[in-house]
C-alpha cells in the first residue's frame, strides 16, 4: 500500500524489522503535533510558490489537500489509526499524496523533517505555554478569592514546622500567588525563545531554494528566524527551559499541596477538603484522605524526571540532528499534561476548601507564638534584644510549666522576669497587635495584606489573558 511506505525507501532494498519499526516510530505520540505540522506545511507551501518552486495551481492543490486533511481528522475519530505511519510528518505527507497525487510529492522540496519537527514543536509549545499561563491564572484567582473571603483570619506561621509567629491566612495565600507570578514570568520568557522559526534550515546546512524565511516567520507568527541552521535543527534548549519552568511550577504546587495536606490533618484541622477532591478508605470508615493534593505532590517527581531525562539525552549529542532527539516530545507532552492537570485540580481544591475558623483561631493564639512580641516589648523599654530574648525564654519555660500562654501569666508572674513589664504588656501580646506590628512592606500586618490583595486583584485584571494565536 503506497500510503504506508516510508519516506526514505529508495536507498533500501530490505524491509524494516517489525520490532525495530515499532521502536523507531513516533506517530503514537507525535500525532499531537498534527495541527502544527499541517499549519507549518501550509505556510511552507506558500513559500515554495513564492520561490517559484511550484506554480500557483500546484500550491492551491497542496493547500486544499492539507486543509482537507485537517477537516477529515476532525470528522473521523479513528483518522490517525487508519494508516500506519512512522511519524506525524510522514503521516501528513502520505495523506497529502493520496489526495493530491504527484503534486503532493513536491511539498517536501528543500525541507527536512529535521527543520520541520523543530518548527512543529515550537508551534505546539507556544500554545502549550499560553494554556499553562491561563491555568496558572485560574489557580491564582482561586488563591486570591480564598484570601479575600477570609481577610481577617489568622493561622500559625511555621518554621521547621514548629509554630513561629501568627500570619494572616491571606498572607499565606498570597505567598503562593507570588510564586505563581514568577512561574508565569518564566514561561513567558521561555516563550520568547520558543518563538523563533527553524524552518528553512532544512536537514542541517540550510535550504538550496529561495525560501523567504522572514515571510514564513510572519505567516506562522514567529518573532524571528533562527540564525544558524546547525543550531536550529539540533538544539532543544527551548524544551529544557520549558521543562525547567514546569519543574518550578511543580515545586510550588507540591509545597502548596503539602501545606494543605498538613493543615487538613485532625492534628492541625484548619482546612477540610471538599468530598469532591478527597477519597475514603476501603477499611477505615472514618478516613478522608487528601488524594488530590497527594497526587499533585507526587507528580512533581515525573516532571523533574522529564527535565533530567532530556538534559541527559542532549548532553553528548554531536551536531546536528540525531534520532535521540525524538525523545524530547514525550518529556514535553508529559510535563505539559501533568502541570496542566495539577493546576486544574489545585484550583478545584482551593475553590472548595472549608476553613475551620475556630481551629485556626485557637492555633493562632497558641504555641507561644507571641514570644518574639514580648522580647520586642522589652526592647522598647530599653533592654538589649539578646537579654530580652533570654528573659522571654525563661518566661516561656514558666508558662509551659503552668500550662498557660505568655498572656495567661499574671502581671506579677511576668514582672518576676522583668520589672519593666507593666499592664500594657497584654495589649502588646494580643494576636491583633502581633499581626499589626508587622507593618513594613511585605509583612503580614492587615494594612499591608490589604494592599497586597489590591495589587494581586489588579494584576489579574490588567494582565491580558494569554493569547492563543
Ligand atoms: N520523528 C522525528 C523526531 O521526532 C522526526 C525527525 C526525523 N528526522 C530524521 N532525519 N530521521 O525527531
Amino acid at each position: 500500500m503506497a500510503d504506508s511506505k516510508n519516506l526514505w525507501g529508495g536507498r533500501f532494498t530490505g524491509e524494516s524489522d517489525p520490532g525495530f519499526a515499532v521502536f523507531n516510530n513516533s506517530f503514537g505520540f507525535d500525532r499531537r503535533l498534527f495541527e502544527a505540522d499541517v499549519q507549518g506545511s501550509i505556510a511552507y507551501c506558500k513559500a515554495l510558490a513564492t520561490a517559484g518552486v511550484i506554480d500557483n495551481e500546484e500550491a492551491e492543490t497542496i493547500q486544499r489537500g492539507l486543509l482537507t486533511i485537517l477537516t477529515n481528522s476532525k470528522s473521523s475519530p479513528d483518522y490517525f489509526d487508519q494508516i500506519p505511519a512512522e511519524d506525524v510528518h510522514s503521516f501528513v505527507e502520505s495523506r497529502l499524496i493520496a489526495l493530491a497525487g504527484d503534486t503532493g510529492r513536491k511539498l517536501h522540496t528543500g525541507r527536512s523533517r529535521n527543520d520541520q519537527v523543530a518548527t512543529d514543536l515550537r508551534l505546539w509549545l507556544r500554545k502549550a505555554i499560553d494554556d499553562l499561563n491561563n491555568r496558572l491564572r485560574d489557580t491564582q484567582t482561586a488563591l486570591l478569592d480564598f484570601a479575600e473571603a477570609n481577610k481577617e483570619v489568622a493561622i500559625p506561621g511555621y518554621t521547621h514546622l514548629q509554630p513561629a509567629q501568627p500570619v494572616l491566612l491571606a498572607h499565606w495565600c498570597l505567598a503562593y500567588f507570588e510564586m505563581l507570578i514568577r512561574d508565569q514570568d518564566r514561561l513567558t520568557e521561555t516563550r520568547r525563545r520558543v518563538n523563533i522559526l527553524p524552518l528553512g534550515s532544512a536537514a542541517l546546512a540550510g535550504t538550496s531554494f529561495l525560501i523567504d524565511r522572514e515571510m514564513l516567520a510572519r505567516e506562522l507568527g514567529f518573532e524571528g528566524v533562527s540564525r544558524n541552521s546547525l543550531d536550529a535543527v539540533s538544539d532543544r534548549d527551548f524544551c529544557v527551559e520549558f521543562l525547567s519552568a514546569c519543574s518550578l511550577v511543580m515545586v510550588h504546587l507540591s509545597r502548596l499541596a503539602e501545606d494543605i495536606i498538613v493543615y487538613s490533618t485532625s492534628e492541625f484541622g484548619f482546612f477540610e477538603l471538599s468530598d469532591a477532591v478527597a477519597t475514603g478508605s476501603s477499611l477505615m470508615p472514618q478516613k478522608k484522605n487528601p488524594d488530590s493534593m497527594e497526587l499533585v505532590r507526587g507528580k512533581a517527581g515525573r516532571v523533574f524526571g522529564d527535565l533530567q531525562g532530556l538534559l541527559t539525552t542532549l548532553k553528548g549529542l554531536p551536531l546536528a540532528y540525531n534520532k535521540d532527539m525524538q525523545e524530547d516530545k514525550e518529556a514535553v507532552f508529559d510535563s505539559f499534561d501533568t502541570v496542566n492537570a495539577c493546576l486544574q485540580v489545585t484550583t478545584t481544591v482551593l475553590n472548595n476548601i472549608r476553613l475551620d475558623l475556630k481551629r485556626a483561631h485557637t492555633a493562632a493564639i497558641s504555641g507561644y507564638m507571641n514570644a518574639t512580641e514580648l522580647a520586642d516589648y522589652l526592647v522598647r523599654k530599653g533592654i538589649p534584644f539578646r537579654e530580652a530574648h533570654e528573659i522571654v525564654g525563661r518566661a516561656v519555660v514558666h508558662g509551659i510549666k503552668l500550662g498557660v500562654e505568655l498572656d495567661g501569666l499574671s502581671l506579677a508572674d511576668l514582672q518576676s522576669f522583668s520589672p519593666l513589664i507593666s499592664e500594657d504588656v497584654y495589649q502588646a501580646l494580643s494576636l491583633e497587635q502581633t499581626l499589626k506590628a508587622k507593618s513594613q512592606a511585605g509583612g503580614t500586618a492587615p494594612e499591608q495584606v490589604r494592599k497586597a490583595i489590591v495589587f494581586a486583584r489588579d494584576k489579574l485584571n490588567t494582565d491580558p489573558q494569554a493569547e492563543e494565536p
